[in-house]
């Protein structure tokens, strides 16, 4: 038997990582944030010049790279790769995962908006997302994982013992999206600019054919346009008590 798994999905810019991320480190349970899987695949197809058309040649980029997500600072050392485990538990702030492909630490590159804006077109592609998904069946075989994306209550665990759908309006995602801009020192972007990129990705994660962006039928929707994280965080940590 494996320990339980509580899929977070939803569209863009709803707070998931942030929120899975916490609720994680709460319950003393693993993280992993599947878009920054697709997120490396696309950085890589961006760096090696193919064509983000060409299907058969990011398979074949895929099938040969590697992808890893470490918990933690890498260079503080001792965090093996694939060791997912959270290096302070119960921590209310838990750093980021380090994500590296191939060995290159990638963690900011992919956030930027030119990876942001052609992730929909290499996620919609079935032979990266079979590989993506195999490694993220691997990574939760064992249970005892918070995992965030779009499919992972559909298609990657069905049967995770708790689903939450996390929404909130566009207007709202584009106004996070802008303070954590802000935040990170980045140039100013305007919310029409934001609420434009942010609604077009979500029509492509939710029109495309294979493992489309839905609400499983049994996952709790939380919609958070007037909740703070800690509530969020609160609220999922209180449905995965009354569940065990
Ligand atoms: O979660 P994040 O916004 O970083 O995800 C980036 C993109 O990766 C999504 O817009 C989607 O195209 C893709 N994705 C996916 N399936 C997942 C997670 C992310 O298709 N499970």
């Amino acid at each position: 038997a494996r320990k339980p798994i509580i899929a977070i999905d939803g569209p863009a810019g709803a707070g998931k990582s942030t929120v899975a991320r916490r609720v994680a480190a709460e319950l003393g349970l693993l993280y992993l944030d599947t878009g920054a899987m697709y997120r490396a695949v696309t950085w890589l197809v961006q760096q090696s010049g193919v064509e983000i058309s060409d299907e058969a040649a990011i398979a074949e980029l895929v099938s040969q790279s590697e992808i890893e997500l470490v918990q933690g600072d890498v260079d503080a050392g001792g965090t093996a790769p694939h060791a997912l485990m959270p290096s302070r538990l119960h921590s209310s702030t838990p750093a980021p995962l380090t994500v590296l492909i191939n060995g290159q630490d990638v963690t900011r590159e992919i956030r930027t908006p030119q990876v942001s804006a052609q992730v929909s077109a290499i996620a919609a592609q079935g032979e990266v997302r079979r590989a993506l998904v195999k490694q993220q069946k691997e990574y939760g075989r064992r249970g005892g994982v918070v995992m965030d994306g779009r499919d992972i209550g559909t298609q990657v665990f069905p049967d995770a013992e708790l689903k939450i759908f996390l929404t909130a309006s566009v207007q709202e995602r584009a106004r996070r999206r802008q303070l954590d801009l802000k935040e990170q020192g980045q140039p100013e972007v305007s919310l029409e600019t934001l609420e434009r990129a942010i609604f077009e990705r979500d029509q492509k994660d939710s029109s495309r054919k294979i493992s489309p962006l839905r609400k499983a039928d049994d996952a709790i929707e939380l919609v958070t346009d007037d909740l703070t994280i800690e509530a969020v965080v609160e609220k999922i940590i209180c449905l995965y008590r009354d569940r065990l």
